[in-house]
C-alpha cells in the first residue's frame, strides 16, 4: 500500500524539489496532481524506462481515456482528449502505432535531417540579423519559438503567416485554458488543418514532405483525412512546443551558471554534444504522455494495479542520483547519453535528430552573435508554464550583447 501524495498547488513552479521527496519515498508513488487527477508518478530512472515499455500498459486513448474522469477528484476540470486529434501515434498502440510511425520516419532520419541544416541556419541567421547589442527582449519570443516553428511549417507546408495562431492554440492545447478556451482552440486548430489537409490533397503532388505522406507512400499505403490531421496536429505541437522549451531552458541554465557558458565560447566545438546535457538538466518534457495499466504492473517491488493512469516524470528520472551523480548540476562536458528527455521505447521521438540540429543551430549562432547576454529578470521573477507536460518558461527577458 502507498499513500496518496497531494502535489502541492506550485509543483510547475519548482518540480525538482517534489521529485526529489518522491523518488526518495519510492519508485513510483501515487499522487494527486494540482488539478485534482490521481496518477501514478514514476520518478526513478530505472523504473523510468521499464514503464515506458512493459507491455502490460497501453496509450490508446479510445480504450482508456475514460480513465481521466474516473480518477479525477473534479471531472470538470480534467483535460479531455480532443477527438479530432486523437488518431495519432502517440496515442496507439501496435500495430497501429507501427504503420502510422513507419510513414514517418523515413523523413526524420538523422541523414535526412542532415539536409536541412543550411536552411535552419538561414532561419536562425534572419532571426538574429533583427536582434541588437543592449536590446531586451523575450528570448522565447524573437528567436526560440519562431525558429522551429518555421521549420515545422516549412515541412508541413503551411505559410509562415499562420504561425502566432498556432502558438497560441497549441499553448492553449497543452496548459491549462478554461474548458472554453481550449475548446475553441481545438476548433480552430482542427478546421485550420482540415483545409490545409484538403488543400494539398487536391493539389498536384510535390516533393515536399507533407505532399507525399498525403498522397500515398512507397508502399502505398495512405492515410485518411483524420490520420492525415491528427498527424499534421502531433507534428506542429510536438515540433515547436519541445525544441523552443529545450533551447529557452538551456540560455536560462547557461546564465544561470557562467562557468559552464564559458566554457561553451571557449569550445563551441563542445555545443552539439553538450545538447544531451542540457536534455538531461531540463528537458521541455517534464512527464510523457497518456499512458495506463491494462493490467497490473510491478515497478521495483510496487505494484500498480489495472486501470490507472501511470506518469512517467522524465525530468525525475534524468536527475536521479543513482544514474547520474550531482544530478542538479549542469556539466557541459559530461556524457549524459542515456537520457530519457526523448522518452524510451517504441514512442521514442521521431523528431530526435531534428531537435538536436535546431538545438546545435540555434546556440552556436546566439553564443557567437551575443557571447556577453545577460538576464534580464531577477531569477525568482520568471514564470514556468502551467503546464505538467512541458517544462518551459512563460518568458525568458533577456539583455542581448
Ligand atoms: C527538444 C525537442 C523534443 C523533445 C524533448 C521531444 C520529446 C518527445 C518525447 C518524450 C516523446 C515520447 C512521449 C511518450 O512516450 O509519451 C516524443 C514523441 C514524439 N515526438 Fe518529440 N520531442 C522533441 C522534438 C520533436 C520534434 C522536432 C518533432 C517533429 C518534428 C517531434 C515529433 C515527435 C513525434 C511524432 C512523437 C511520437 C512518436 C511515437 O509515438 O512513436 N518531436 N517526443
Amino acid at each position: 500500500m502507498t499513500t496518496l501524495t497531494q502535489l502541492p498547488d506550485d509543483y510547475v513552479q519548482n518540480p525538482h524539489a517534489v521529485h526529489d521527496m518522491l523518488r526518495a519515498e519510492g519508485p513510483v508513488r501515487e499522487v494527486r496532481m494540482p488539478r485534482g487527477l490521481k496518477v501514478w508518478l514514476v520518478t526513478r530512472y530505472d523504473e523510468a524506462k521499464i514503464a515506458l515499455t512493459a507491455p502490460e500498459i497501453s496509450k490508446n486513448v479510445v480504450e482508456g481515456g475514460h480513465l481521466m474522469a474516473v480518477h479525477s477528484s473534479d471531472p470538470e476540470q480534467v483535460r479531455r482528449f480532443e477527438p479530432t486529434f486523437s488518431a495519432n501515434m502517440l496515442n496507439l498502440d501496435p500495430p497501429d502505432h507501427t504503420r502510422l510511425r513507419k510513414l514517418v520516419t523515413k523523413a526524420f532520419t538523422a541523414r535526412r535531417v542532415e539536409l536541412l541544416r543550411p536552411r535552419v541556419q538561414e532561419i536562425a541567421a534572419e532571426l538574429i540579423s533583427k536582434l541588437n547589442d543592449g536590446d531586451e527582449v523575450d528570448l522565447l519570443d524573437v528567436f526560440a519559438f519562431p525558429l522551429p516553428i518555421t521549420v515545422i511549417c516549412e515541412l508541413l507546408g503551411i505559410p509562415i503567416d499562420n504561425r502566432d495562431d498556432f502558438r497560441e492554440w497549441s499553448n492553449q492545447l497543452l496548459s491549462f485554458g478554461t474548458p472554453e478556451q481550449v475548446k475553441a482552440a481545438a476548433g480552430s486548430m482542427a478546421a485550420f488543418l482540415f483545409q490545409h489537409v484538403t488543400a494539398i490533397a487536391e493539389a498536384e503532388p510535390n516533393d515536399t514532405f507533407f505532399s507525399a505522406l498525403v498522397h500515398a507512400d512507397e508502399s502505398g499505403d495512405r492515410l485518411n483525412t483524420e490520420e492525415l490531421i491528427s498527424m499534421a496536429f502531433l507534428l506542429l505541437v510536438a515540433g515547436h512546443e519541445t525544441t523552443v522549451n529545450l533551447i529557452g531552458n538551456a540560455v536560462l541554465s547557461l546564465l544561470q551558471n557562467p562557468d559552464q557558458l564559458q566554457v561553451l565560447k571557449d569550445r563551441p566545438e563542445l555545443i552539439p554534444a553538450s545538447t544531451e546535457e542540457f536534455l538531461r538538466l531540463e528537458g521541455p518534457v517534464n512527464v510523457a504522455t497518456f499512458r495506463y495499466t491494462k493490467e497490473a504492473l510491478d515497478l521495483g517491488g510496487v505494484t500498480v494495479p489495472a486501470g490507472e493512469i501511470l506518469m512517467v516524470s522524465l525530468v525525475a528520472a534524468n536527475r536521479d542520483p543513482e544514474r547520474y551523480e550531482n544530478p542538479d548540476q549542469l556539466d557541459v562536458t559530461r556524457s549524459a547519453q542515456g537520457h530519457v528527455a526523448f522518452g524510451h521505447g517504441i514512442h521514442f521521438c521521431v523528431g530526435a535528430p531534428l531537435a538536436r540540429l535546431e538545438f546545435d543551430v540555434a546556440m552556436t549562432q546566439l553564443l557567437a552573435r551575443f557571447p556577453n547576454l545577460t538576464l534580464a529578470a531577477e531569477p525568482e521573477t520568471l514564470v514556468w508554464r502551467d503546464s505538467t507536460l512541458i517544462r518551459g518558461l512563460h518568458t525568458l527577458p533577456v539583455r542581448l550583447a
